[in-house]
């Protein structure tokens, strides 16, 4: 029985060290790790000895995640916005990974603000949050498709419970129903050629996104160049409860339960088409969202400020 006991070791330990390498021959491209989910992320698949490239916005971003991970994890500088950034990017990450292509696409970059009711957007407080949440997604995804394709590989795109139930006015939601949108159109365009496509729908996590003297400090700027019949019909106190309307209660420190969804989708042989991270995403913000229209507009109004009524 010694004997079998120093069978099963070694069998466990070859399999360990067979699923090491089959992992170190992996490339993921994680966009947006400067901070959040992403740098989580990637921290945790470089520890898995996945080849990480990490895409960040700025350098410094760039360099501190280079300086607390091993040296196999490539940073770079990456705006999602920028065509040529872009290109940049593919040529680097297409030297990198050779004949073997890309195994995943995580389209992790993100902003929320500009955040707040429809009447206090311009144009361009919807336009700024597309280009990054929507365009960006879509653009990085087309130049990157070639080499994923070559790897039969995966695409994850960080959507949202907004993108399922709008809650707020400004582009934020419409950007992520639009990453439901373009995922599913993509997984569905993308099987034949091996391609698996997860969308994960985190609900409200602790990050710069949803940093409430961020979005206050937004909306205190929306509402202070907003007309005085705009501001008279919705009131001073209304401004005075959105601010107190208070993420920090809901917004779960634990982002490793978003990440452990990324990596699922990344790793598993069968991954998800969605997934929901976090109680509030499961329980509540999903389900209502199957519910008739006017039960979700009931529950919104009971959580959201509303405008004064002798208008
Ligand atoms: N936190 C939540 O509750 C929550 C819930 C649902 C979905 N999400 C989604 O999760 C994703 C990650 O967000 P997070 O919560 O981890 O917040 P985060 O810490 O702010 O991460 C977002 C990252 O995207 C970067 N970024 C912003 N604009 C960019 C651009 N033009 N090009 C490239 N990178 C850009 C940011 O860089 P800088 O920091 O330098 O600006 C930051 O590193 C986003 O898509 C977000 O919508 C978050």
């Amino acid at each position: 029985s010694y004997n079998h006991l120093e069978c099963c070791k070694t069998f466990a330990l070859n399999a360990h060290e067979k699923k090491r390498k089959i992992t170190q021959l992996k490339h993921v491209l994680i966009t947006g790790c400067d901070s959040g989910f992403g740098n989580l992320l990637a921290r945790q698949l470089d520890r898995k000895g996945f080849q990480v490239t990490a895409a960040c916005l700025t350098e410094k971003g760039a360099a501190d995640l280079a300086a607390a991970t091993s040296p196999r994890l490539n940073t770079l500088l990456l705006d999602v916005t920028d065509s040529a950034s872009i290109n940049k990017a593919v040529e680097s990450v297409s030297r990198g990974v050779g004949e073997r292509g890309l195994w995943g696409l995580v389209n992790n970059a993100g902003r929320s603000t500009p955040i707040g009711p429809t009447e206090w957007m311009k144009l361009e407080d919807f336009t700024e949050v597309l280009d990054v949440n929507l365009i960006g997604v879509i653009e990085v995804t087309l130049q990157f498709l070639p080499l994923l394709k070559k790897a039969r590989g995966r695409v994850v795109n960080v959507a949202s419970i907004l993108g399922r139930l709008s809650l707020t006015g400004g582009g934020y939601c419409l950007s992520k129903w639009g990453v439901e949108a373009f995922s599913d159109s993509l997984r569905r365009d993308m099987q034949h050629f091996g391609i698996k496509v997860s969308i994960i729908e985190p609900g409200f996590f602790k990050t710069n996104i949803t940093r409430t003297d961020l979005i206050d400090a937004d909306l205190r700027r929306l509402w202070s160049r907003l007309p005085h019949d705009v501001k008279d019909s919705y009131g001073a106190a209304y401004f005075d409860e959105s601010q107190s309307l208070s993420m920090g209660i809901l917004c779960s420190s634990d982002l490793s339960k978003v990440t452990g969804c990324m990596e699922h989708a990344l790793t598993a042989r069968f991954p998800r088409t969605r997934y929901a991270a976090g109680w509030d995403a499961k329980l509540f913000w999903i389900p209502l969202s199957y519910l008739p229209s006017f039960i979700a507009d009931y529950v919104v109004n009971v959580l959201l400020p509303a405008p004064k009524t002798d208008v």
